[in-house]
């Protein structure tokens, strides 16, 4: 075995945000056999752990005193069925490369995820989401090494209980399971979708196909998302809040332009990227962070941002929201502390 070890470990390459900080170690793992390892260690065993895929939706506020784990398993099968192309998926994929190799392959259904950061492993646990589509449309099933057994499970969709930048994962199971696979199936008969905001345009075109909705979608999000290799971020910083409708008709009767959509719990959700930017907060800074120009649900560093100045500037958007909206914006990303645990308090 050839696990790669570094004692202690540099975690600027290992996330997007580009905030200097350290783990104890870090340990990169390729296979089953090596993650179960690394599990079974004592040198590890009472250490705090945390399994990293990309690093794009975290932020680290202190150094990490525990042994970060980064997935690296690969592994990409396709089966060709009559109505549907069913694909498994090592969790240490990069969810990109995938989305790029399905269409090469003449398989889609995946072009509205295009360029998200990060690792296929890592997309069940938001159920990652963009322009009309979700990780959990397309799911079957999510391996997992279980903590306590070392053996490996299978959930179905149903069992990952997929909600809006939620799952399984991020609730009961946090903590206690490694992703190691995902099952996906799509589609024999494709349909694009176009219903999301700036994809209409692309109706009156005519013949359409999967390439040139994934192309379209690298150009929206290029234009408005910062790039992490020039910019640290970790995309969204806050979910989109979802309110009553009773109270998104109060607020509406003082913000008349207030956009919002039917979200299947039954509430309205409201993008908090325009609660942000009309209350004039684009391009506020406190320290080496600030709000992104052309996407204010985006916290970035400007370069020599810490991890204080980031939160500091996160609770200033939360209080101006609050005060002037009567809402409670969540963090999206992963605020960690030492212990790999999460600590926002607004
Ligand atoms: P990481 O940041 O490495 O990990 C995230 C969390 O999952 C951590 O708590 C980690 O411990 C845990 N984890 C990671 N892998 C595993 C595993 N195998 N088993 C168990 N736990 C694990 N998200 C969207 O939904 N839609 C978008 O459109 C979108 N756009 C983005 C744009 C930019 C520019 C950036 C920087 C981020 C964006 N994101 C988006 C957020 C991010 O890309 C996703 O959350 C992605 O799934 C994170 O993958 P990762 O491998 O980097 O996860
Ligand atoms: N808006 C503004 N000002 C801004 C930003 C947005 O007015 O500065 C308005 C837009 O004009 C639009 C609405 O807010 O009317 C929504 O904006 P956008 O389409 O950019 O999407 P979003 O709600 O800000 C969500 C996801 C993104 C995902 C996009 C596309 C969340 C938290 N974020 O952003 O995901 O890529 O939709 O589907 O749900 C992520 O999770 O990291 C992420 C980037």
């Amino acid at each position: 075995m050839s696990l790669s070890l570094s004692q202690p470990a540099d975690l600027l390459p290992w996330h997007t945000f580009a905030v200097p900080s350290q783990a104890r170690a870090g340990i990169t793992v390729s296979d089953l056999s090596e993650l179960r390892a690394v599990y079974r260690d004592p040198k590890w065993r009472d250490m705090p752990k945390l399994v990293l895929g990309g690093g794009s939706n975290v932020l680290f506020t202190e150094d990490f005193d525990g042994l970060v784990i980064r997935n690296e398993i690969l592994g990409r099968h396709l089966t060709r069925g009559q109505s549907e192309v069913l694909l498994h998926l090592g969790a240490g994929e990069n969810w990109d490369e995938v989305v790029r190799w399905t269409l090469s392959q003449g398989v889609f259904g995946l072009e509205n995820l295009a360029l998200i950061p990060g690792t296929v492993g890592a997309a069940p646990i938001q159920n990652i989401g963009a322009y009309g589509v979700e990780f959990a449309d397309h799911c079957l099933y999510v391996d997992y090494l279980d903590l306590e057994t070392l053996e490996i499970e299978r959930l179905d969709a149903d069992q990952c209980r997929f909600g809006y930048r939620d799952s399984v994962f991020k609730q009961e199971l946090s903590g206690r399971c490694v992703i190691t696979a995902v099952g996906l199936a799509l589609p024999t008969d494709w349909q694009p979708k176009l219903g999301y905001g700036p994809l209409k345009a692309l109706e009156s075109e005519g013949t359409l196909t999967a390439d040139r909705i994934y192309r379209a979608i690298v150009d929206v999000r290029q234009a408005k998302l910062p790039d992490p290799a020039r910019l640290g971020n970790a995309g969204s910083f806050f979910k989109n809040p979802v309110i009553e409708q009773a109270e998104f008709e109060r607020l509406q009767q003082c913000f008349a332009d207030l956009p919002g959509y039917p979200d299947p719990s039954g509430g309205i959700k409201v993008p908090a990227g325009w609660l942000i930017d009309k209350a004039g907060l684009k391009g506020v800074a406190i320290g080496g962070a600030s709000v992104h120009q052309d996407q204010a649900l985006v916290l970035v560093n400007r370069g020599t941002a810490t991890a204080e100045d980031l939160v500091a500037l996160a609770r200033h958007v939360v209080m101006t929201v609050a005060e002037r909206y009567q809402i409670t914006l969540e963090p999206e990303v992963r605020i960690l502390d030492g212990q790999g645990a999460l600590c926002w308090q607004a």
